[in-house]
C-alpha cells in the first residue's frame, strides 16, 4: 500500500502551531514537506516548554512529525536565492507568519506565481480582509474573537477558552483541506491559486451551532439551554450554556462515584428521546414514562435540572465506566470524563494509532497523538520529527547544489549562523 499524497512536495514555511499542524497531516499522508528554519533558531516552539533541557520540547516534536528540515536565512541574498528554488521544486507553500512578512521577505504572490504557476500558496491568518487583517493572532485571541469564549462556560462565570486548540489545530485543519481542494482543481486546470484560511473564521465555523442559537433567539427562548427551565429570561445574544448540549437532545455532565477526590469521575449523560423509557428502568422513575411532566421532551425541558438531579442521584452510585456499560446496554449515548492520562493508557488507541510511541535521537521514546483520519487503501505512519537543519545539505543536493556550493552557502550565512570574524 503506498501513501495518498506521495509525490507531493511542500514548502513549509510555518511555526508555532496552526500552520504545523496542517504540514504534519499532509506529511502524515505521504507528502515529502520541507520545513525552512532560521538558522540558529528554528521554529519557536522548539525551545518553548521544554521538559528535558537543550531537547526539542513535546511541543515542537508532537507537531512536526514526518517532516524535513532545511535552515535558510530569508533575509540573506543567498538564502533568498534557496528558496526561490524551492519555490520552482515544490507543488505547495504553508506559512502563517504574521500579516505582511512573506511580502517584506521579497515573496510576494506575483512573484510565487513567476516562480511557479503552479504553485498553491496557502496562509493562515488571524483575521480575514477588514478592521484587523494586520494583527498577530494566537489561539485564545482565535477562541475569543471567533464566537467560541462568549458562549463557553456557565451562564454568570467569565467567557472561558477551551482546551481543545480549536483556533491553532483547527485552522491548520481547515486550511489542509483547502490545499487537498487546490490540489484538486490544479489537477483539472493545472493552475495553482491562493489558499487563506483565518482564525477568527475556523472557530467560528466550529461554533456554527451558536449562530443557528443566535437567530433563534429572535423567534423566542432557547428551549433546551437550563436557563429556560430556570426562568431566567435570555438577553440579546446567545448566553453560556455550561454543560448543556449544544443540540437537540439534552444532556448533562454528571458525578460518578469517587467525584470526591478524582476530578474526572463524571459522565456526560444525553436524555435521548428515543431511549427515555430505558433511563426511567434504570434510574428507578418507571412512574416517569407515562407521567404528564415528563413523558415527552416537550414537558421534560424546563424540568431539566431536576431530572438530571435524579439521573445524578443514580450515576453517583456507579464509577463511570460501570455507568457506560450500564447505559450502552440500553443504547443511551453517554461518555466518561476521560483524562489525559487515562487515555494515554487506553489500549484501544493504540491499537488504532491515534496515540503512537515515537523514539527521538536526543529525547528518547515519547508519546505522541498519531493521525486521526484513517484511509482504507493508503498507509500512514508517524516519523520523528526532524532536528534544526537535519536534512539541510540533503535538499540542497536535491536541489541541484554541488558540495562547494553547499559550503559556500554556509560560509555567507545562507544556510548556517553567520561566524564572527576572530578578533585582529
Ligand atoms: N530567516 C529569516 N527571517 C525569518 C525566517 C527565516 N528563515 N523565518 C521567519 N523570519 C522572520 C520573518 O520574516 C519575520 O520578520 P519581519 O517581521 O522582519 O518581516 C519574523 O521572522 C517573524 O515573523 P512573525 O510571524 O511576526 O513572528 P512573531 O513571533 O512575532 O509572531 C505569530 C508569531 C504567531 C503571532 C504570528 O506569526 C501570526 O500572527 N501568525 C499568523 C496567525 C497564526 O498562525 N497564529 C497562530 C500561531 S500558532
Amino acid at each position: 500500500m503506498g501513501k495518498a499524497l506521495e509525490g507531493v512536495r511542500i514548502l513549509d514555511f510555518t511555526h508555532v502551531q496552526s500552520g504545523p499542524t496542517c504540514t504534519q497531516l499532509l506529511a502524515w499522508f505521504g507528502a515529502d514537506v520541507i520545513k525552512v528554519e532560521r538558522p540558529g533558531v528554528g521554529d519557536i516552539t522548539r525551545g518553548q516548554l521544554q521538559d528535558i533541557p537543550k531537547v526539542d520540547s513535546l511541543y515542537f516534536t508532537m507537531l512536526n512529525h514526518n517532516k524535513r528540515s532545511i535552515t535558510i536565512d530569508s533575509k540573506n541574498k543567498k538564502g533568498m536565492e534557496i528558496l526561490e528554488r524551492l519555490v520552482r521544486h515544490c507543488d505547495v507553500l504553508v506559512e502563517n507568519f504574521a500579516p505582511g512578512a512573506l511580502d517584506r521577505m521579497g515573496l510576494t504572490w506575483e512573484r510565487i506565481q513567476q516562480l511557479n504557476p503552479r504553485m498553491i500558496y496557502a496562509s493562515v491568518k488571524g483575521f480575514g480582509p477588514g478592521p484587523y487583517a494586520d494583527c498577530k493572532v494566537y489561539e485564545n485571541v482565535a477562541q475569543c474573537t471567533g464566537g467560541s469564549a462568549s458562549t463557553t462556560g456557565f451562564r454568570d462565570g467569565p467567557p472561558l477558552v477551551t482546551g481543545a486548540q480549536i483556533g491553532d489545530s483547527g485552522t491548520g485543519l481547515h486550511l489542509a483541506l483547502g490545499i487537498v481542494t487546490a490540489l484538486y482543481h490544479r489537477v483539472m486546470t493545472g493552475k495553482g491559486q491562493r489558499v487563506t484560511c483565518a482564525m477568527q473564521d475556523g472557530v467560528l465555523n466550529l461554533a456554527r451551532v451558536k449562530m443557528r442559537d443566535q437567530q433563534r433567539l429572535k423567534h423566542g427562548p432557547l428551549t433546551e439551554y437550563s436557563q429556560h427551565g430556570e426562568g431566567i429570561p435570555f438577553g440579546a445574544a446567545v448566553p453560556r450554556a455550561g454543560n448543556d448540549s449544544g443540540g437537540g437532545q439534552p444532556g448533562r455532565i454528571l458525578k460518578c462515584k469517587g467525584w470526591e477526590k478524582d476530578p474526572d469521575a463524571y459522565i456526560y449523560f444525553i436524555t435521548q428521546a428515543p431511549v427515555w423509557e430505558a433511563i426511567c428502568d434504570i434510574i428507578g422513575e418507571p412512574g416517569w414514562k407515562a407521567h404528564a411532566d415528563y413523558a415527552t421532551p416537550a414537558a421534560r425541558l424546563p424540568r431539566l435540572n431536576e431530572i438530571f438531579g435524579r439521573i445524578e442521584q443514580w450515576t453517583m452510585t456507579k464509577s463511570k465506566f460501570e455507568a457506560m456499560d450500564i447505559l450502552n446496554e440500553r443504547d443511551i449515548p453517554c461518555g466518561p470524563i476521560l483524562s489525559m492520562k487515562e487515555l494515554a493508557e487506553d489500549p484501544s488507541l493504540r491499537a488504532t494509532g491515534t496515540i503512537v510511541e515515537v523514539d527521538h535521537p536526543t529525547r528518547g521514546k515519547y508519546l505522541s497523538v498519531g493521525n486521526p483520519i484513517k484511509l482504507s487503501a493508503s498507509t500512514s505512519e508517524v516519523k520523528r520529527s526532524p532536528l534544526l537543519g537535519e536534512q539541510t545539505e540533503e535538499v540542497l543536493r536535491e536541489l541541484g547544489y554541488t558540495a562547494e556550493e553547499i559550503a559556500a552557502l554556509k560560509q555567507v550565512g545562507a544556510t548556517a549562523v553567520l561566524k564572527k570574524a576572530a578578533a585582529e
